[in-house]
């Protein structure tokens, strides 16, 4: 059956809701499945369509478009080429062939790239530009790095509703088209945000500033439901990609046999009593995802980790390396764990982070299981965290 949803006469969700889906770029897990919205725009001398969906959904978008009739599209804006919103255009371009397809200077280099449209189907548009569907036009914002530097934005003045792609969406499988659960969606619009935007916070807040002066009451991305109440998701970016840290100590640990975690569980204890806000991530186990997203907020990381063939654990290793991508806003770095004869797992841990301004505070290494004066050790780096804290006013 075809699932399409009315948002105004004139604009219609045309999308795909992929409720299985569990990994994404082979990297990000996806607890909740995602959706690829496409919006089928209708204007009185013209019919455009903002994005396409993943290959594997589609049959879904085709189903829709064919159960609503449309034969003719003279438009299909590629906002984005990342194959998750236009890995079905190549498709598109043949069932369309009188569509124009719409993009950036770098989303046609990039459609091209991975052989998703040949050059001369696509009209390459600058910032600002319009194209009038008769009584509705498309405005093109250009926002390079969302998280690629292709990114544009859609403006539909006339029916006060912004397309932006994946800025502002979330990975949230839902029969809701519009955020009605705001903590839910915010969460996972955070871990997105987490996920991909995190490490362009200036680009995201130069894009919060160019959208302020559009009137719409209506943001649609291209993942996850609609915002007819923006204001909520607006002011989270806002805070997410300020340079504001919080109160909170991010503890990802590695243990094989019990010492690091004898440690980590002292040190979480310590900082909970002076105040701090504590989230610890066993690495064997985590969801990165959310690593990722509590790193948005907080002040001071910690990794724990065992010595292992003379480095450190490869998952510490693992979390180093996605922490130094993601470059997080964090302000203090410390290493706890233990060895047992010799190796260099602070130095590889700490070689390993080069992307972030951090203060390194003195870590805490014991000799196999820790000893009364580790956990004194651990009592001091709790003291001097909660002093840096106090520092930044934020404990
Ligand atoms: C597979 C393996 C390799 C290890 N390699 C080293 C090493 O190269 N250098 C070292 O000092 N200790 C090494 N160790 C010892 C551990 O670092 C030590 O037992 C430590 O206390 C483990 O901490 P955990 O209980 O938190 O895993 C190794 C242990 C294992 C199991
Ligand atoms: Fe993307
Ligand atoms: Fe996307």
């Amino acid at each position: 059956m075809a699932l399409v949803r009315e948002i105004t006469p004139s604009v219609i969700w045309v999308g795909a809701i992929d409720w299985d889906r569990r990994l994404f770029d082979a990297l990000i897990p996806l607890p909740n499945g995602t959706s690829y919205n496409s919006y089928l725009i209708r204007g009185s001398q013209g019919t455009a369509l903002i994005d396409a969906v993943d290959i594997t959904k589609m049959d879904v978008l085709i189903g829709n478009l064919n159960a609503l009739g449309i034969k003719k599209l003279d438009y299909i804006i590629s906002q984005h080429a990342e194959q998750d919103h236009s890995g079905g255009i190549q498709k598109l371009a043949k069932l369309y062939p009188k569509a124009t397809i719409v993009a950036s200077g770098k989303c046609k280099e990039l459609l091209v790239a991975f052989n998703l449209v040949s050059e001369d189907r696509v009209m390459e548009v600058v910032d600002s530009q319009k194209i009038s569907l008769g009584d509705k036009t498309l405005e093109f914002i250009h926002a390079p790095w969302v998280h690629w530097p292709d990114t544009i934005f859609t403006n539909l003045p006339e029916e006060k509703i912004l397309f932006t792609c994946d800025f502002l969406g979330s990975h949230l499988a839902t029969s809701d088209l519009y955020a009605m659960d705001e903590a839910t969606v915010c969460e996972s619009a955070k871990r997105y945000y987490a996920e991909i935007m995190m490490p362009f916070r200036q680009n995201i807040r130069k894009h919060l500033d160019r959208i302020k002066d559009l009137r719409f009451d209506l943001i649609a991305p291209s993942h996850g439901p609609l915002y007819s109440h923006p204001n909520f998701i607006l002011e989270a970016y806002r805070d997410w990609s300020s340079e504001n840290v919080k109160n909170q100590l991010i503890l990802p640990y590695v243990s094989m046999h019990g010492a690091t975690k004898a440690m980590v569980d002292y040190f979480v204890d310590a900082a909970i009593a002076r105040g701090i806000s504590v989230r610890q991530f066993d690495l064997a186990r985590t969801d990165i995802g959310e690593l990722a997203e509590a790193l948005v907020d907080a002040a001071t990381l910690v990794i724990g980790s065992s010595t292992v063939l003379a480095g450190a654990h490869p998952l510490a290793l693992y979390a180093a390396i996605l922490t130094n991508a993601l470059r997080p806003k964090t302000k203090f770095v410390s290493v706890i764990g233990s060895y047992g004869w010799g190796g260099k797992m602070v130095e590889q841990i700490a070689g390993t982070i080069p992307n972030l301004k951090v203060q390194l505070l003195n870590p805490v290494v014991a000799k196999g299981y820790p000893k009364a004066s580790d956990f004194q050790a651990l009592d001091r780096l709790a003291d001097e965290i909660l002093a840096m804290h106090k520092e930044l006013k934020i404990a």
